[in-house]
Protein backbone atom coordinates (compact mmCIF):
# COMPACT_ATOMS: atom_id res chain seq x y z
CA UNK A 1 0.00 0.00 0.00
CA UNK A 2 1.52 3.41 -0.78
CA UNK A 3 1.90 5.73 2.25
CA UNK A 4 2.27 8.54 -0.05
CA UNK A 5 2.11 9.48 -3.41
CA UNK A 6 3.23 13.10 -4.48
CA UNK A 7 2.46 14.48 -7.88
CA UNK A 8 4.11 16.97 -9.76
CA UNK A 9 4.26 19.32 -6.25
CA UNK A 10 5.16 23.02 -6.21
CA UNK A 11 5.65 25.18 -3.78
CA UNK A 12 6.52 28.98 -3.50
CA UNK A 13 6.94 31.70 -1.16
CA UNK A 14 6.76 35.28 -1.42
CA UNK A 15 10.60 36.43 0.02
CA UNK A 16 10.09 38.83 2.53
CA UNK A 17 12.90 41.07 0.95
CA UNK A 18 11.69 42.73 -2.76
CA UNK A 19 8.39 40.89 -2.54
CA UNK A 20 9.71 37.93 -5.15
CA UNK A 21 8.32 34.84 -5.64
CA UNK A 22 10.97 31.65 -4.27
CA UNK A 23 10.33 28.26 -5.38
CA UNK A 24 11.02 25.79 -2.57
CA UNK A 25 9.89 22.69 -4.26
CA UNK A 26 9.35 22.67 -7.98
CA UNK A 27 7.77 19.26 -9.92
CA UNK A 28 8.25 17.01 -7.06
CA UNK A 29 7.04 13.30 -7.86
CA UNK A 30 7.44 9.93 -5.84
CA UNK A 31 5.36 7.53 -4.15
CA UNK A 32 6.27 5.74 -1.00
CA UNK A 33 5.45 2.49 -0.09
CA UNK A 34 3.45 2.00 3.83
CA UNK A 35 6.00 1.49 6.71
CA UNK A 36 9.00 2.70 4.54
CA UNK A 37 12.00 4.51 6.30
CA UNK A 38 13.02 7.35 4.01
CA UNK A 39 15.79 10.16 4.04
CA UNK A 40 15.30 13.72 2.32
CA UNK A 41 18.97 14.61 1.69
CA UNK A 42 20.01 18.05 -0.32
CA UNK A 43 21.77 21.39 0.28
CA UNK A 44 20.89 23.69 2.42
CA UNK A 45 18.15 25.49 1.12
CA UNK A 46 17.00 23.12 -1.45
CA UNK A 47 13.51 22.42 0.20
CA UNK A 48 13.41 19.80 2.56
CA UNK A 49 12.18 21.10 5.70
CA UNK A 50 8.87 22.28 2.76
CA UNK A 51 8.70 18.72 1.47
CA UNK A 52 8.09 17.47 4.95
CA UNK A 53 5.86 20.41 6.20
CA UNK A 54 3.64 19.94 2.88
CA UNK A 55 3.18 16.30 3.52
CA UNK A 56 1.94 16.94 6.59
CA UNK A 57 -0.51 19.47 5.62
CA UNK A 58 0.74 22.54 7.49
CA UNK A 59 2.02 24.18 4.09
CA UNK A 60 -0.42 23.42 0.99
CA UNK A 61 1.22 23.14 -2.55
CA UNK A 62 0.43 25.89 -4.81
CA UNK A 63 0.46 22.83 -7.91
CA UNK A 64 0.15 19.52 -8.19
CA UNK A 65 -1.30 17.10 -4.62
CA UNK A 66 -0.10 14.77 -1.99
CA UNK A 67 -2.47 12.10 -1.09
CA UNK A 68 -1.62 10.64 2.16
CA UNK A 69 -3.22 7.51 2.36
CA UNK A 70 -5.60 8.36 -0.19
CA UNK A 71 -6.68 11.31 1.23
CA UNK A 72 -5.54 14.77 -0.41
CA UNK A 73 -3.05 17.31 1.17
CA UNK A 74 -5.24 20.09 -0.12
CA UNK A 75 -9.19 18.82 0.07
CA UNK A 76 -8.35 16.76 3.13
CA UNK A 77 -6.33 18.75 5.03
CA UNK A 78 -7.17 18.62 8.58
CA UNK A 79 -7.71 14.50 8.07
CA UNK A 80 -4.04 14.60 6.46
CA UNK A 81 -2.70 16.26 9.65
CA UNK A 82 -4.06 14.11 11.97
CA UNK A 83 -2.53 11.23 10.78
CA UNK A 84 0.75 12.73 10.40
CA UNK A 85 3.51 14.16 12.91
CA UNK A 86 6.09 16.77 12.37
CA UNK A 87 8.38 16.81 14.62
CA UNK A 88 11.72 19.67 14.71
CA UNK A 89 13.46 21.29 17.58
CA UNK A 90 12.12 24.88 16.32
CA UNK A 91 8.38 24.46 16.65
CA UNK A 92 7.58 25.52 20.37
CA UNK A 93 4.35 23.24 22.17
CA UNK A 94 2.75 25.66 24.62
CA UNK A 95 6.17 27.27 26.92
CA UNK A 96 3.86 28.29 29.91
CA UNK A 97 2.45 25.27 30.29
CA UNK A 98 4.04 21.99 32.53
CA UNK A 99 5.11 18.98 31.05
CA UNK A 100 2.83 16.88 32.77
CA UNK A 101 0.13 19.89 31.24
CA UNK A 102 1.20 19.35 28.12
CA UNK A 103 1.32 15.29 28.30
CA UNK A 104 -2.12 15.40 30.08
CA UNK A 105 -3.47 17.33 27.03
CA UNK A 106 -2.05 15.24 24.28
CA UNK A 107 -3.07 12.27 25.69
CA UNK A 108 -7.00 13.17 26.21
CA UNK A 109 -6.92 14.61 22.74
CA UNK A 110 -5.90 10.74 21.02
CA UNK A 111 -7.97 9.37 23.77
CA UNK A 112 -5.13 7.50 25.43
CA UNK A 113 -2.64 6.31 28.28
CA UNK A 114 0.65 6.76 28.68
CA UNK A 115 2.51 3.96 28.33
CA UNK A 116 5.89 2.16 30.11
CA UNK A 117 7.89 3.07 27.25
CA UNK A 118 6.82 6.46 26.50
CA UNK A 119 7.96 6.81 30.70
CA UNK A 120 10.96 5.07 29.86
CA UNK A 121 12.03 7.58 26.82
CA UNK A 122 10.98 11.11 28.80
CA UNK A 123 13.24 9.06 31.85
CA UNK A 124 15.99 8.49 29.72
CA UNK A 125 16.12 12.82 29.24
CA UNK A 126 15.81 12.79 32.78
CA UNK A 127 12.81 13.73 32.77
CA UNK A 128 11.69 12.74 36.19
CA UNK A 129 8.54 13.79 38.45
CA UNK A 130 10.24 16.92 39.61
CA UNK A 131 10.79 17.95 35.85
CA UNK A 132 7.27 17.15 35.23
CA UNK A 133 6.00 20.03 37.11
CA UNK A 134 8.47 22.49 35.49
CA UNK A 135 7.21 24.57 32.39
CA UNK A 136 8.73 24.12 28.95
CA UNK A 137 10.53 26.93 28.23
CA UNK A 138 13.29 25.79 31.38
CA UNK A 139 13.77 22.57 29.78
CA UNK A 140 16.79 21.82 27.63
CA UNK A 141 16.99 21.15 23.93
CA UNK A 142 17.02 18.02 23.87
CA UNK A 143 14.62 17.59 27.03
CA UNK A 144 12.08 19.52 24.42
CA UNK A 145 12.86 17.48 21.75
CA UNK A 146 12.08 14.23 23.47
CA UNK A 147 9.20 15.49 25.39
CA UNK A 148 8.40 16.39 21.27
CA UNK A 149 8.75 12.68 20.14
CA UNK A 150 6.84 11.69 23.63
CA UNK A 151 3.82 13.43 22.54
CA UNK A 152 4.38 11.80 19.21
CA UNK A 153 4.04 7.98 20.73
CA UNK A 154 0.72 9.11 22.21
CA UNK A 155 -0.86 10.47 18.69
CA UNK A 156 0.45 7.32 17.18
CA UNK A 157 0.44 8.83 13.66
CA UNK A 158 0.45 6.59 10.25
CA UNK A 159 3.10 8.85 9.07
CA UNK A 160 6.31 10.47 11.70
CA UNK A 161 8.02 13.39 10.26
CA UNK A 162 11.83 14.06 11.89
CA UNK A 163 13.12 17.76 10.57
CA UNK A 164 17.19 17.72 11.91
CA UNK A 165 16.14 16.35 15.18
CA UNK A 166 18.72 13.48 15.88
CA UNK A 167 21.98 16.81 14.99
CA UNK A 168 20.44 18.82 18.04
CA UNK A 169 19.75 15.70 20.67
CA UNK A 170 23.05 15.36 23.34
CA UNK A 171 24.45 11.83 22.15
CA UNK A 172 23.97 9.81 25.19
CA UNK A 173 19.64 10.21 24.26
CA UNK A 174 20.63 9.47 20.35
CA UNK A 175 20.99 5.72 20.89
CA UNK A 176 17.17 5.58 22.77
CA UNK A 177 15.44 7.79 19.94
CA UNK A 178 17.14 5.68 17.38
CA UNK A 179 16.07 2.40 19.26
CA UNK A 180 12.43 3.76 19.89
CA UNK A 181 12.28 4.37 16.34
CA UNK A 182 13.25 0.87 15.33
CA UNK A 183 10.77 -0.58 17.45
CA UNK A 184 8.20 1.50 15.68
CA UNK A 185 9.27 0.03 12.23
CA UNK A 186 6.43 -2.00 11.25
CA UNK A 187 4.20 0.31 12.23
CA UNK A 188 5.04 3.39 10.60
CA UNK A 189 6.60 5.55 7.93
CA UNK A 190 9.44 7.44 8.96
CA UNK A 191 10.45 10.34 6.82
CA UNK A 192 13.46 12.22 8.40
CA UNK A 193 15.92 14.69 7.55
CA UNK A 194 18.77 15.55 9.39
CA UNK A 195 22.73 16.19 9.15
CA UNK A 196 23.86 13.40 11.30
CA UNK A 197 24.36 10.82 8.33
CA UNK A 198 25.24 7.99 10.91
CA UNK A 199 21.47 8.07 12.18
CA UNK A 200 20.16 8.70 9.17
CA UNK A 201 21.54 5.50 7.47
CA UNK A 202 20.96 3.31 10.06
CA UNK A 203 17.60 4.32 10.06
CA UNK A 204 16.69 4.81 6.63
CA UNK A 205 16.64 2.44 3.44
CA UNK A 206 15.50 4.80 1.19
CA UNK A 207 16.76 7.79 -0.28
CA UNK A 208 15.30 11.27 -1.92
CA UNK A 209 17.97 13.69 -3.24
CA UNK A 210 16.78 17.29 -3.99
CA UNK A 211 18.71 19.73 -5.63
CA UNK A 212 19.38 23.89 -4.63
CA UNK A 213 16.44 24.42 -7.08
CA UNK A 214 13.95 22.15 -4.68
CA UNK A 215 13.60 19.34 -7.73
CA UNK A 216 14.35 16.23 -6.85
CA UNK A 217 17.28 14.63 -8.68
CA UNK A 218 16.68 11.30 -7.47
CA UNK A 219 15.29 8.45 -5.11
CA UNK A 220 16.22 5.03 -4.90
CA UNK A 221 17.13 2.24 -1.99
CA UNK A 222 20.50 2.77 -0.61
CA UNK A 223 21.73 -0.32 -2.13
CA UNK A 224 20.66 1.03 -5.63
CA UNK A 225 22.42 4.02 -5.02
CA UNK A 226 25.33 1.70 -3.70
CA UNK A 227 25.14 -0.48 -6.88
CA UNK A 228 25.27 3.18 -9.26
CA UNK A 229 28.12 4.61 -7.24
CA UNK A 230 31.81 4.31 -8.48
CA UNK A 231 33.83 3.48 -5.21
CA UNK A 232 34.02 1.58 -3.08
CA UNK A 233 36.66 2.95 -0.14
CA UNK A 234 37.13 6.39 1.11
CA UNK A 235 40.47 6.60 2.89
CA UNK A 236 40.33 10.56 4.73
CA UNK A 237 43.86 11.82 5.57
CA UNK A 238 44.56 14.44 8.01
CA UNK A 239 47.76 16.44 6.65
CA UNK A 240 50.31 17.78 9.36
CA UNK A 241 51.81 20.22 6.24
CA UNK A 242 48.99 21.47 3.93
CA UNK A 243 51.59 21.21 0.85
CA UNK A 244 51.58 18.54 0.35
CA UNK A 245 48.10 18.48 -1.36
CA UNK A 246 48.64 19.45 -4.66
CA UNK A 247 51.33 16.40 -4.57
CA UNK A 248 48.12 13.87 -2.90
CA UNK A 249 45.58 15.22 -5.77
CA UNK A 250 48.46 14.50 -8.64
CA UNK A 251 47.86 10.73 -7.76
CA UNK A 252 45.08 10.98 -9.49
CA UNK A 253 42.49 9.54 -7.39
CA UNK A 254 39.24 11.73 -7.04
CA UNK A 255 39.67 13.85 -4.01
CA UNK A 256 37.63 16.32 -1.53
CA UNK A 257 39.62 18.65 0.90
CA UNK A 258 37.93 20.02 3.92
CA UNK A 259 40.40 22.18 5.63
CA UNK A 260 43.39 20.10 6.54
CA UNK A 261 41.67 16.78 5.81
CA UNK A 262 41.43 15.11 2.41
CA UNK A 263 39.08 12.52 1.21
CA UNK A 264 40.50 10.30 -1.61
CA UNK A 265 38.26 8.10 -3.51
CA UNK A 266 39.21 4.74 -4.83
CA UNK A 267 37.48 1.65 -6.32
CA UNK A 268 38.76 -1.25 -5.48
CA UNK A 269 41.12 -3.71 -2.66
CA UNK A 270 43.95 -3.22 -5.42
CA UNK A 271 43.89 0.22 -5.11
CA UNK A 272 44.28 0.68 -1.84
CA UNK A 273 47.43 -0.80 -1.41
CA UNK A 274 48.59 1.10 -3.92
CA UNK A 275 47.35 4.07 -2.67
CA UNK A 276 49.01 3.14 1.05
CA UNK A 277 52.44 3.28 -0.28
CA UNK A 278 52.30 5.96 -1.92
CA UNK A 279 50.97 7.74 1.44
CA UNK A 280 53.56 6.17 3.05
CA UNK A 281 56.52 8.06 1.31
CA UNK A 282 54.85 11.01 2.16
CA UNK A 283 54.64 10.58 5.61
CA UNK A 284 56.26 13.20 6.92
CA UNK A 285 53.93 15.48 5.78
CA UNK A 286 50.20 13.26 6.98
CA UNK A 287 49.35 12.56 10.66
CA UNK A 288 47.38 9.73 9.62
CA UNK A 289 45.11 8.22 7.45
CA UNK A 290 41.73 5.94 7.85
CA UNK A 291 40.77 3.82 5.44
CA UNK A 292 36.28 2.92 5.37
CA UNK A 293 33.73 1.88 3.02
CA UNK A 294 31.92 4.39 1.52
CA UNK A 295 28.81 5.12 3.05
CA UNK A 296 25.32 7.40 2.08
CA UNK A 297 27.29 10.87 3.02
CA UNK A 298 29.78 9.81 0.11
CA UNK A 299 27.17 9.30 -1.75
CA UNK A 300 25.36 12.13 -1.22
CA UNK A 301 28.32 14.56 -1.67
CA UNK A 302 29.03 13.12 -4.96
CA UNK A 303 25.39 13.41 -6.10
CA UNK A 304 24.83 16.74 -5.50
CA UNK A 305 28.50 17.63 -6.81
CA UNK A 306 27.88 16.03 -9.97
N1 LIG B 1 7.58 30.16 5.51
C1 LIG B 1 8.41 30.60 4.56
N2 LIG B 1 8.32 31.86 4.07
C2 LIG B 1 9.14 32.30 3.09
N3 LIG B 1 10.10 31.58 2.52
C3 LIG B 1 10.27 30.32 2.97
C4 LIG B 1 9.43 29.76 4.01
N4 LIG B 1 9.81 28.47 4.24
C5 LIG B 1 10.85 28.24 3.41
N5 LIG B 1 11.11 29.33 2.64
C6 LIG B 1 12.15 29.42 1.59
O1 LIG B 1 12.07 28.27 0.77
C7 LIG B 1 13.36 27.76 0.44
C8 LIG B 1 13.48 26.32 0.93
O2 LIG B 1 13.49 26.33 2.36
P1 LIG B 1 13.51 25.03 3.26
O3 LIG B 1 13.48 25.50 4.67
O4 LIG B 1 12.45 24.10 2.83
O5 LIG B 1 14.93 24.41 2.90
P2 LIG B 1 15.76 23.26 3.65
O6 LIG B 1 16.26 22.34 2.59
O7 LIG B 1 14.95 22.68 4.75
O8 LIG B 1 16.99 24.09 4.24
P3 LIG B 1 17.92 23.74 5.53
O9 LIG B 1 18.85 22.64 5.09
O10 LIG B 1 18.66 25.01 5.77
O11 LIG B 1 17.03 23.35 6.66
C9 LIG B 1 14.34 28.72 1.07
O12 LIG B 1 14.77 29.65 0.10
C10 LIG B 1 13.56 29.40 2.17
O13 LIG B 1 14.03 30.69 2.42
MG1 LIG C 1 15.19 22.62 6.85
Amino acid sequence: MEAIIAENVTKKFKSSILGKKITALKNVSFQLDEHEHLAVMGPSPSGKTTLLKTIAGIYLPDEGDIRVYGKSVRRKTEEVRKITYYITPQIQLNKKLTVKENLKYFTKVAGRELTEEIIQLLETAEINDEVMDKRLETLSETQTITLKLAIGLIKKPRILLMDNIFSSLEPKIKETFTETIEKLREEITLIMVDQDMETLSKLCRKTLILNHRGEMIMMGSVEQLLKNYPYKYDVEVTLKNSSIKEKIRRLGYPTQTIGDLMRIYIKSENEILELTSKLLKMKEHILKFEISGIDMEDIYYWIINK
